[in-house]
């Protein structure tokens, strides 16, 4: 097999070195399923890993990239053939395995999931890591009760990845979307994608009380921090809201009253699910949850961009979904 182009990680003296890479497939971390990667993509915690942040990667070199969308090249797992179209995340790609951010990926076949029929290979890059997480929320808060028509569902963080493609798939599931944004310049690109309302980020409240207003019948939950508390005191009875994200904080201050007056639900999202559970959502992001905008909510770029939008993410500078072309 031809040498090929990544991104690598090298251990620097203090921040991570990015560097592009000529390799072979014999410096990837073992797998018997060989891919060419189509398209990979930057999530939150690509772009905090590149800075060394979290202690996310903890051995070098390390390929980053948590997603990636590509073709079987090479298999010795029976389940795939050579030219099957899949998608894999999560299982510590990008982390303390090497990940999408290369032109040649090496897996366990157990890792390895085929795109559902009614999605390209772009469709799944688009939806990715982050996509799937937004799916896997959804489908989590339908199975505690939530349906369209109870009211509201606000969606924080709106402008991210994880966020813009929730609202899409909200819309098009028919919910009610409130979009929670801190750029007001977007508001066009929230509507386009069904949000009906949008609203500022917190602002910050001394000693709240214990309950507010009930507003939302759901919550998506991108932020953390004092978002996610104002959430537990605003969802409706019986609401649930689905938390994955620390994006404005870590910390959560709120009190047991929403969840004992109310019967509020705060379900706990790790989107790096078994199998069996991916392969269920993955149906049903190809079918009943189908995002409709998935060519507006991507932005697409070159692999030698990666490293300056790894730096714009966390600048809070990036819009829906980045997605590299891996083919150049
Ligand atoms: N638990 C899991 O399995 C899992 C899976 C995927 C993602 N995540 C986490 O989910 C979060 C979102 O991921 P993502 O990939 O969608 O990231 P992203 O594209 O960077 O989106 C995050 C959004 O949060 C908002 N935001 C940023 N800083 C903020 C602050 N200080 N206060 C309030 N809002 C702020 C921004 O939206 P606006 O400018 O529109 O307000 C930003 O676009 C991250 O924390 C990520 O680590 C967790």
């Amino acid at each position: 097999m031809q040498n090929f182009k990544a991104f690598r990680l090298l251990a620097g003296d203090g921040a991570p070195v990015c560097q592009l890479a000529d390799l072979s497939v014999d410096d990837l971390s073992p797998g018997n399923v060989t891919i060419k990667v189509a398209y990979s993509s930057i999530n939150y915690k690509d772009a905090l890993a590149s800075k060394g942040l979290n202690g996310i990667i903890r051995t070098w070199p390390r390929i980053g990239g948590i997603d990636l969308a590509g073709t079987v090249l090479e298999s010795a797992d029976s389940r795939f053939k050579k030219g099957a179209e899949v998608v894999v995340h999560g299982f510590g790609i990008g982390v303390d395995h090497d990940g999408g951010h290369s032109q040649v990926a090496r897996v366990p076949g157990d890792w390895v999931l085929r795109i559902p029929e009614g999605l390209s290979l772009f469709d799944a890059a688009v939806i990715g890591a982050a996509g799937y997480t937004a799916g896997y929320s959804l489908h989590l808060m339908e199975l505690n009760g939530l349906e369209p028509g109870q009211g509201p569902v606000l969606v924080d963080g709106a402008t991210g990845g994880v966020a813009s493609v929730a609202i899409d798939m909200l819309t098009q599931r028919g919910y009610q979307v409130t979009a929670m944004s801190g750029k007001e310049s977007e508001a066009p690109y929230l509507k386009m994608l069904g949000a009906s309302n949008i609203i500022g980020r917190l602002a910050p409240q001394e000693n709240p009380k214990p309950l507010e207003k009930a507003q939302w019948a759901g919550a998506i939950d991108s932020v953390g921090g004092a978002t996610l508390a104002w959430l537990t005191r605003t969802v409706q009875p019986g609401g649930v809201i689905a938390a994955f994200g620390n994006a404005g904080g870590a910390e959560l201050a709120t009190t047991v009253l929403p969840f004992i007056l109310r019967g509020i639900r705060l379900l706990g999202i790790n989107a790096n699910s078994p199998m069996p559970v991916r392969e269920q959502v993955w149906k049903k992001i190809a079918r009943e949850y189908r995002p409709a905008h998935l060519v507006q909510i991507a932005h697409v770029i070159q692999m030698d961009e990666l490293p300056t939008y790894l730096d714009r993410m966390l600048e809070g500078q990036t819009r829906g979904r980045t997605v590299i072309d891996m083919s150049k």
